[in-house]
């Protein structure tokens, strides 16, 4: 976890706002090795420095990964006027004030989506560079055939033209249904749905199940969610 500034540091862990973290700096309620540091931008080893701050419990915490297996009806944002979000159903104990998607969902998409305070690990989950494939089950209108899986593995463009990266796609049925499982490393807006427009299919249902080699947890419910396991963090940027 490296350096981190003592008030960037206290405002995470004490869930106050940055400038209310600087107060308690000011007002000497915050000691480092047991002495008093009065310096906001001080720089803390939150591997080896022992922070007190009066009046609260506590203890350094580094970034938090939370799997979440996201139900139907809410919107992958921090917030929103009028829908429920992502953020909205983790519960108080996971909670941060800096936490957020790392990615989208469509509204009626369901499955594994990975809330974070980490903008650098969300980056890299999400840039295409960084070739992290997610996995989705789809159930379909329609069976798909060899065909369809060739133009998809190759590469398919868009009814808009937008081309899409090579995917890597398996036919299967889902309670008798024609699904598929696909695989793609960016996250263009509807970006399954639309990859199975252009063949003349329709997603009936969509559910993310793998995020590189992290699978969703099956026992947690649709929105139930815990926090990730440092070995469960290292699959995520691990190829199959
Ligand atoms: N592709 C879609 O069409 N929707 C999602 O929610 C994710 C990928």
């Amino acid at each position: 976890m490296g350096l981190k500034r003592l008030d960037k540091l206290i405002a995470v862990n004490c869930n106050v706002s940055r400038k209310d973290a600087r107060k308690l700096i000011k007002d000497a309620a915050v000691s480092v090795n047991g002495r008093v540091v009065l310096r906001a931008e001080e720089l803390i080893d939150v591997e080896v420095d022992d922070v007190a701050v009066k009046g609260y419990n506590f203890t350094i915490k580094g970034h938090v990964y939370i799997m979440l297996n996201k139900p139907q009806g809410v919107v992958s944002a921090t917030r929103d006027p009028a829908k429920k979000t992502v953020v909205d159903i983790i519960p108080d104990e996971l909670r941060r004030k800096s936490i957020f998607p790392a990615g989208r969902l469509d509204r009626d998409t369901t499955g594994l989506l990975i809330i974070t305070d980490d903008g650098a690990f969300a980056h890299r989950i999400m840039s295409p560079a960084h070739h992290v494939y997610k996995t989705y089950e789809a159930v379909l209108s329609f069976p798909i055939d060899e065909n369809d899986i060739k133009k998809l593995e190759a590469g398919i463009t868009l009814g808009d033209g937008t081309e899409c990266l090579p995917a890597k796609v398996k036919a299967f049925t889902k309670d008798r249904l024609p699904a598929a499982e696909i695989k793609i490393r960016e996250g263009k807006y509807h970006q399954v749905k639309r990859m199975f427009h252009a063949l003349g299919n329709n997603v009936e249902q969509l559910r993310r199940v793998q995020i590189g080699s992290l699978k969703l947890d099956t026992s947690l419910a649709e929105g139930e969610c815990r926090e990730l396991t440092d070995e469960e963090l290292e699959l995520v940027f691990i190829d199959e």
